[in-house]
């Protein structure tokens, strides 16, 4: 294995030293100073950021027309800007009021998940600075004791909704000093934005030292890069400015620069053809081999939402305005890419049924030279009249049917779906309830892969066999998606649907990472126990039906300038 140079800080100085296996920062620590537990912040709100950064832009972005469902939610963000952000969610009082204008009982759930939550904490020089995937007591711990980037979110979440942001501006910190790593695989050197999938603090009680130790891929089961992270970096840090209304960590020149070396990864300039991104799998949630290779839907909404982001936090000075300016054009493309060739609805499916091959030119209709024969037999059936969603992946001669939650939870959340496609994706999900949800929300993509095609498509991977863990497995985390998705549609009720199967058995069965089988009754074959992700998801879900300001956080407005594109997307008129 190649010598890694990395920079180690003891007493102050920094020195050179070699790492033959991982980029490691040591750290020498006196424990008697640790500091008391995290405080609950009381920040005064500020203006929101959005407000101040959407005037400052280049391009002058007017709200859309505002629907039934942003006003049903807007009122509640009114509220939002009375009171403190920091304010926390009501469970500790007997009864709450802004339970979506009915009475809201603080479910026992509620203090299990946040004892839970905190036995999680992460601690680098006295300070918190993320949660670990899972309370794991098994032998079998891999890297389930590592602060993974993507698990943090959901309680980074918490913690805001809780009026507790320290942790979350720590996290973004540390992880910002992670990038700056130098990180290779084997001789070669990945990209300087790249963030970690995950990190862990070493302690050495008798050298009295800490030392923290990042993974870039070169650890990671495949050796693939997390394309995801620096997308959920920039999405928190928009979430941390907005609930706190602080704005000067994202105006720090260090996350200036973090953003745009993130974004400069993706904004690259190379051979494509599509504004979508090009990704191996295993890059992102399904972080093993399970097809999503070529343009994955999780990666392309990420990608857009972040790009949304950043447009919201990065300074139009000298450094900030060229970067912006490509923002801009990509989002442009992205989106009118993403809604013309990723949507799929009865309409589109009739389309592609119908269509003709090998067409040359311009003029081309069936423009990826998709063949009708590789449509699959089950999504005949499974595309209700009503409803349509964001589709697997697009790329020549190939589309990936299957319907993968987070990403269109995210398409929801970052208005990548036009208002009618929010409704239709939310039209979908309840009229294929039994599919998606059936006895424990939330499927993270539908349907599995089953016996010629799993060998093929995961190469024989035994984890991913049918009906579990990423191949059709349910993940209660993605109730917090969902959460949100429903909030911002005005569907407050299927959340709540949704919640309740979660509350019949998360706590019972010692809150698993994953469920199995059809309808998600088992609990998955190597679920790790208490996976923090899944408690914080809950937690956060149960905050935003309680306040539903909190989804200003994690949600964006439609952008009028990013003109839907509705030519074929008719299914809500059927
Ligand atoms: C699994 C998941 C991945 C998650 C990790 C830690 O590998 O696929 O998304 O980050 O576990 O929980």
């Amino acid at each position: 294995m190649s010598k890694l140079t990395v920079d180690t800080f003891q007493n102050g100085s920094i020195k050179n030293v070699d790492s033959s296996s991982s980029v490691q920062e040591l750290e020498e620590y006196d424990f008697s100073k640790l500091p008391a537990r995290p405080r609950n912040l009381n920040l005064e709100r500020q203006r929101s950021f959005e407000e101040r950064s959407l005037s400052e832009l280049p391009v002058g972005l007017s709200p859309h027309p505002p629907s039934r469902a942003d006003n049903f939610y807007r009122a509640f963000d009114n509220f939002d800007n009375v009171f403190s952000p920091s304010k926390r969610s009501g469970f500790n009082t007997p009864m709450s009021q802004f339970g979506f204008g009915q009475s809201f009982e603080p479910h026992p759930m509620i203090a299990e998940a946040w004892d839970n939550l905190r036995r999680t904490l992460v601690h680098f020089r006295g300070q918190p600075v993320g949660t670990i995937a899972a309370l794991d007591n098994s032998d079998e711990k891999l890297n389930y004791d590592q602060v993974f980037v993507r698990d943090f979110v959901p309680s980074a979440l918490a913690f805001l909704m809780n009026g507790e942001p320290e942790i979350v501006k720590n996290f973004l910190l540390k992880t910002l000093r992670l990038q700056s790593w130098e990180k290779k695989i084997d001789r070669f050197q990945l990209g300087e934005g790249v963030m970690p999938a995950s990190f862990k603090v070493l302690h050495d009680p008798i050298r009295n030292t800490e030392t923290l130790i990042a993974d870039f891929g070169e650890s990671a089961i495949g050796r693939v890069a997390p394309v995801d992270s620096g997308f959920w970096w920039i999405i928190l840090l928009r979430a941390y400015t907005k609930s706190t209304g602080d704005t000067s960590l994202a105006e720090k020149p260090e996350c200036q620069k973090g953003m745009r070396l993130i974004l400069s990864l993706c904004l690259s300039e190379g051979f494509d053809t599509f504004p979508t991104l090009l990704c191996a799998d295993g890059c992102c949630m399904i972080d093993r081999r399970m097809g999503v290779y070529g343009y994955p839907i999780e990666i392309q909404t990420l990608f857009f939402m972040a790009l949304r982001c950043a447009m919201l936090l990065i300074k139009q000075d000298a450094s900030g305005k060229e970067i912006l300016e490509r923002i801009v054009k990509r989002l442009h493309a992205l989106s009118y890419h993403m809604r013309s060739y990723f949507w799929l609805d009865l309409k589109q499916l009739n389309d592609i049924y119908r269509y003709k091959t090998e067409e040359y030119s311009h003029t081309a209709v069936n423009k990826f030279n998709v063949m009708p024969d590789s449509l699959p037999e089950w999504i005949f059936d499974f595309m209700p009249t009503h409803g349509g969603y964001f589709i697997g992946n697009v790329g020549p001669s190939k589309m990936d049917f299957r319907w993968f939650c987070l990403a269109n939870c995210i398409a929801i959340l970052s208005s990548l779906a036009t208002h009618e496609q929010q409704t239709a994706i939310m039209d979908l999900i309840e009229s294929r309830w039994e599919e998606l949800v059936g006895d424990m929300p939330l499927k993270v993509c539908y349907p599995a892969i089953e016996s010629h095609e799993w060998r093929i498509v995961t190469g024989c991977d035994p984890k991913n066999t049918r009906w579990s863990y990423h191949n059709g497995g349910s993940w209660p985390v993605l109730l917090w998606l969902l959460t949100a998705a429903c909030i911002k549609t005005g569907r407050p009720q299927i959340a709540r649907r949704a919640i309740e199967l979660a509350e019949a058995r998360l706590s019972k069965d010692g809150w698993p990472e994953y469920y199995d089988g059809k309808n998600g009754r088992y609990i998955g074959k190597q679920a790790r126990k208490y996976q923090t992700w899944s408690v914080a998801g809950y937690l956060v879900a149960k905050m935003m039906l309680e306040d539903p300001s909190h989804l200003g956080m994690i949600s964006l407005e439609e952008d009028k300038q990013l003109k839907p594109v509705l030519k074929r997307s008719s299914s809500w008129t059927f």
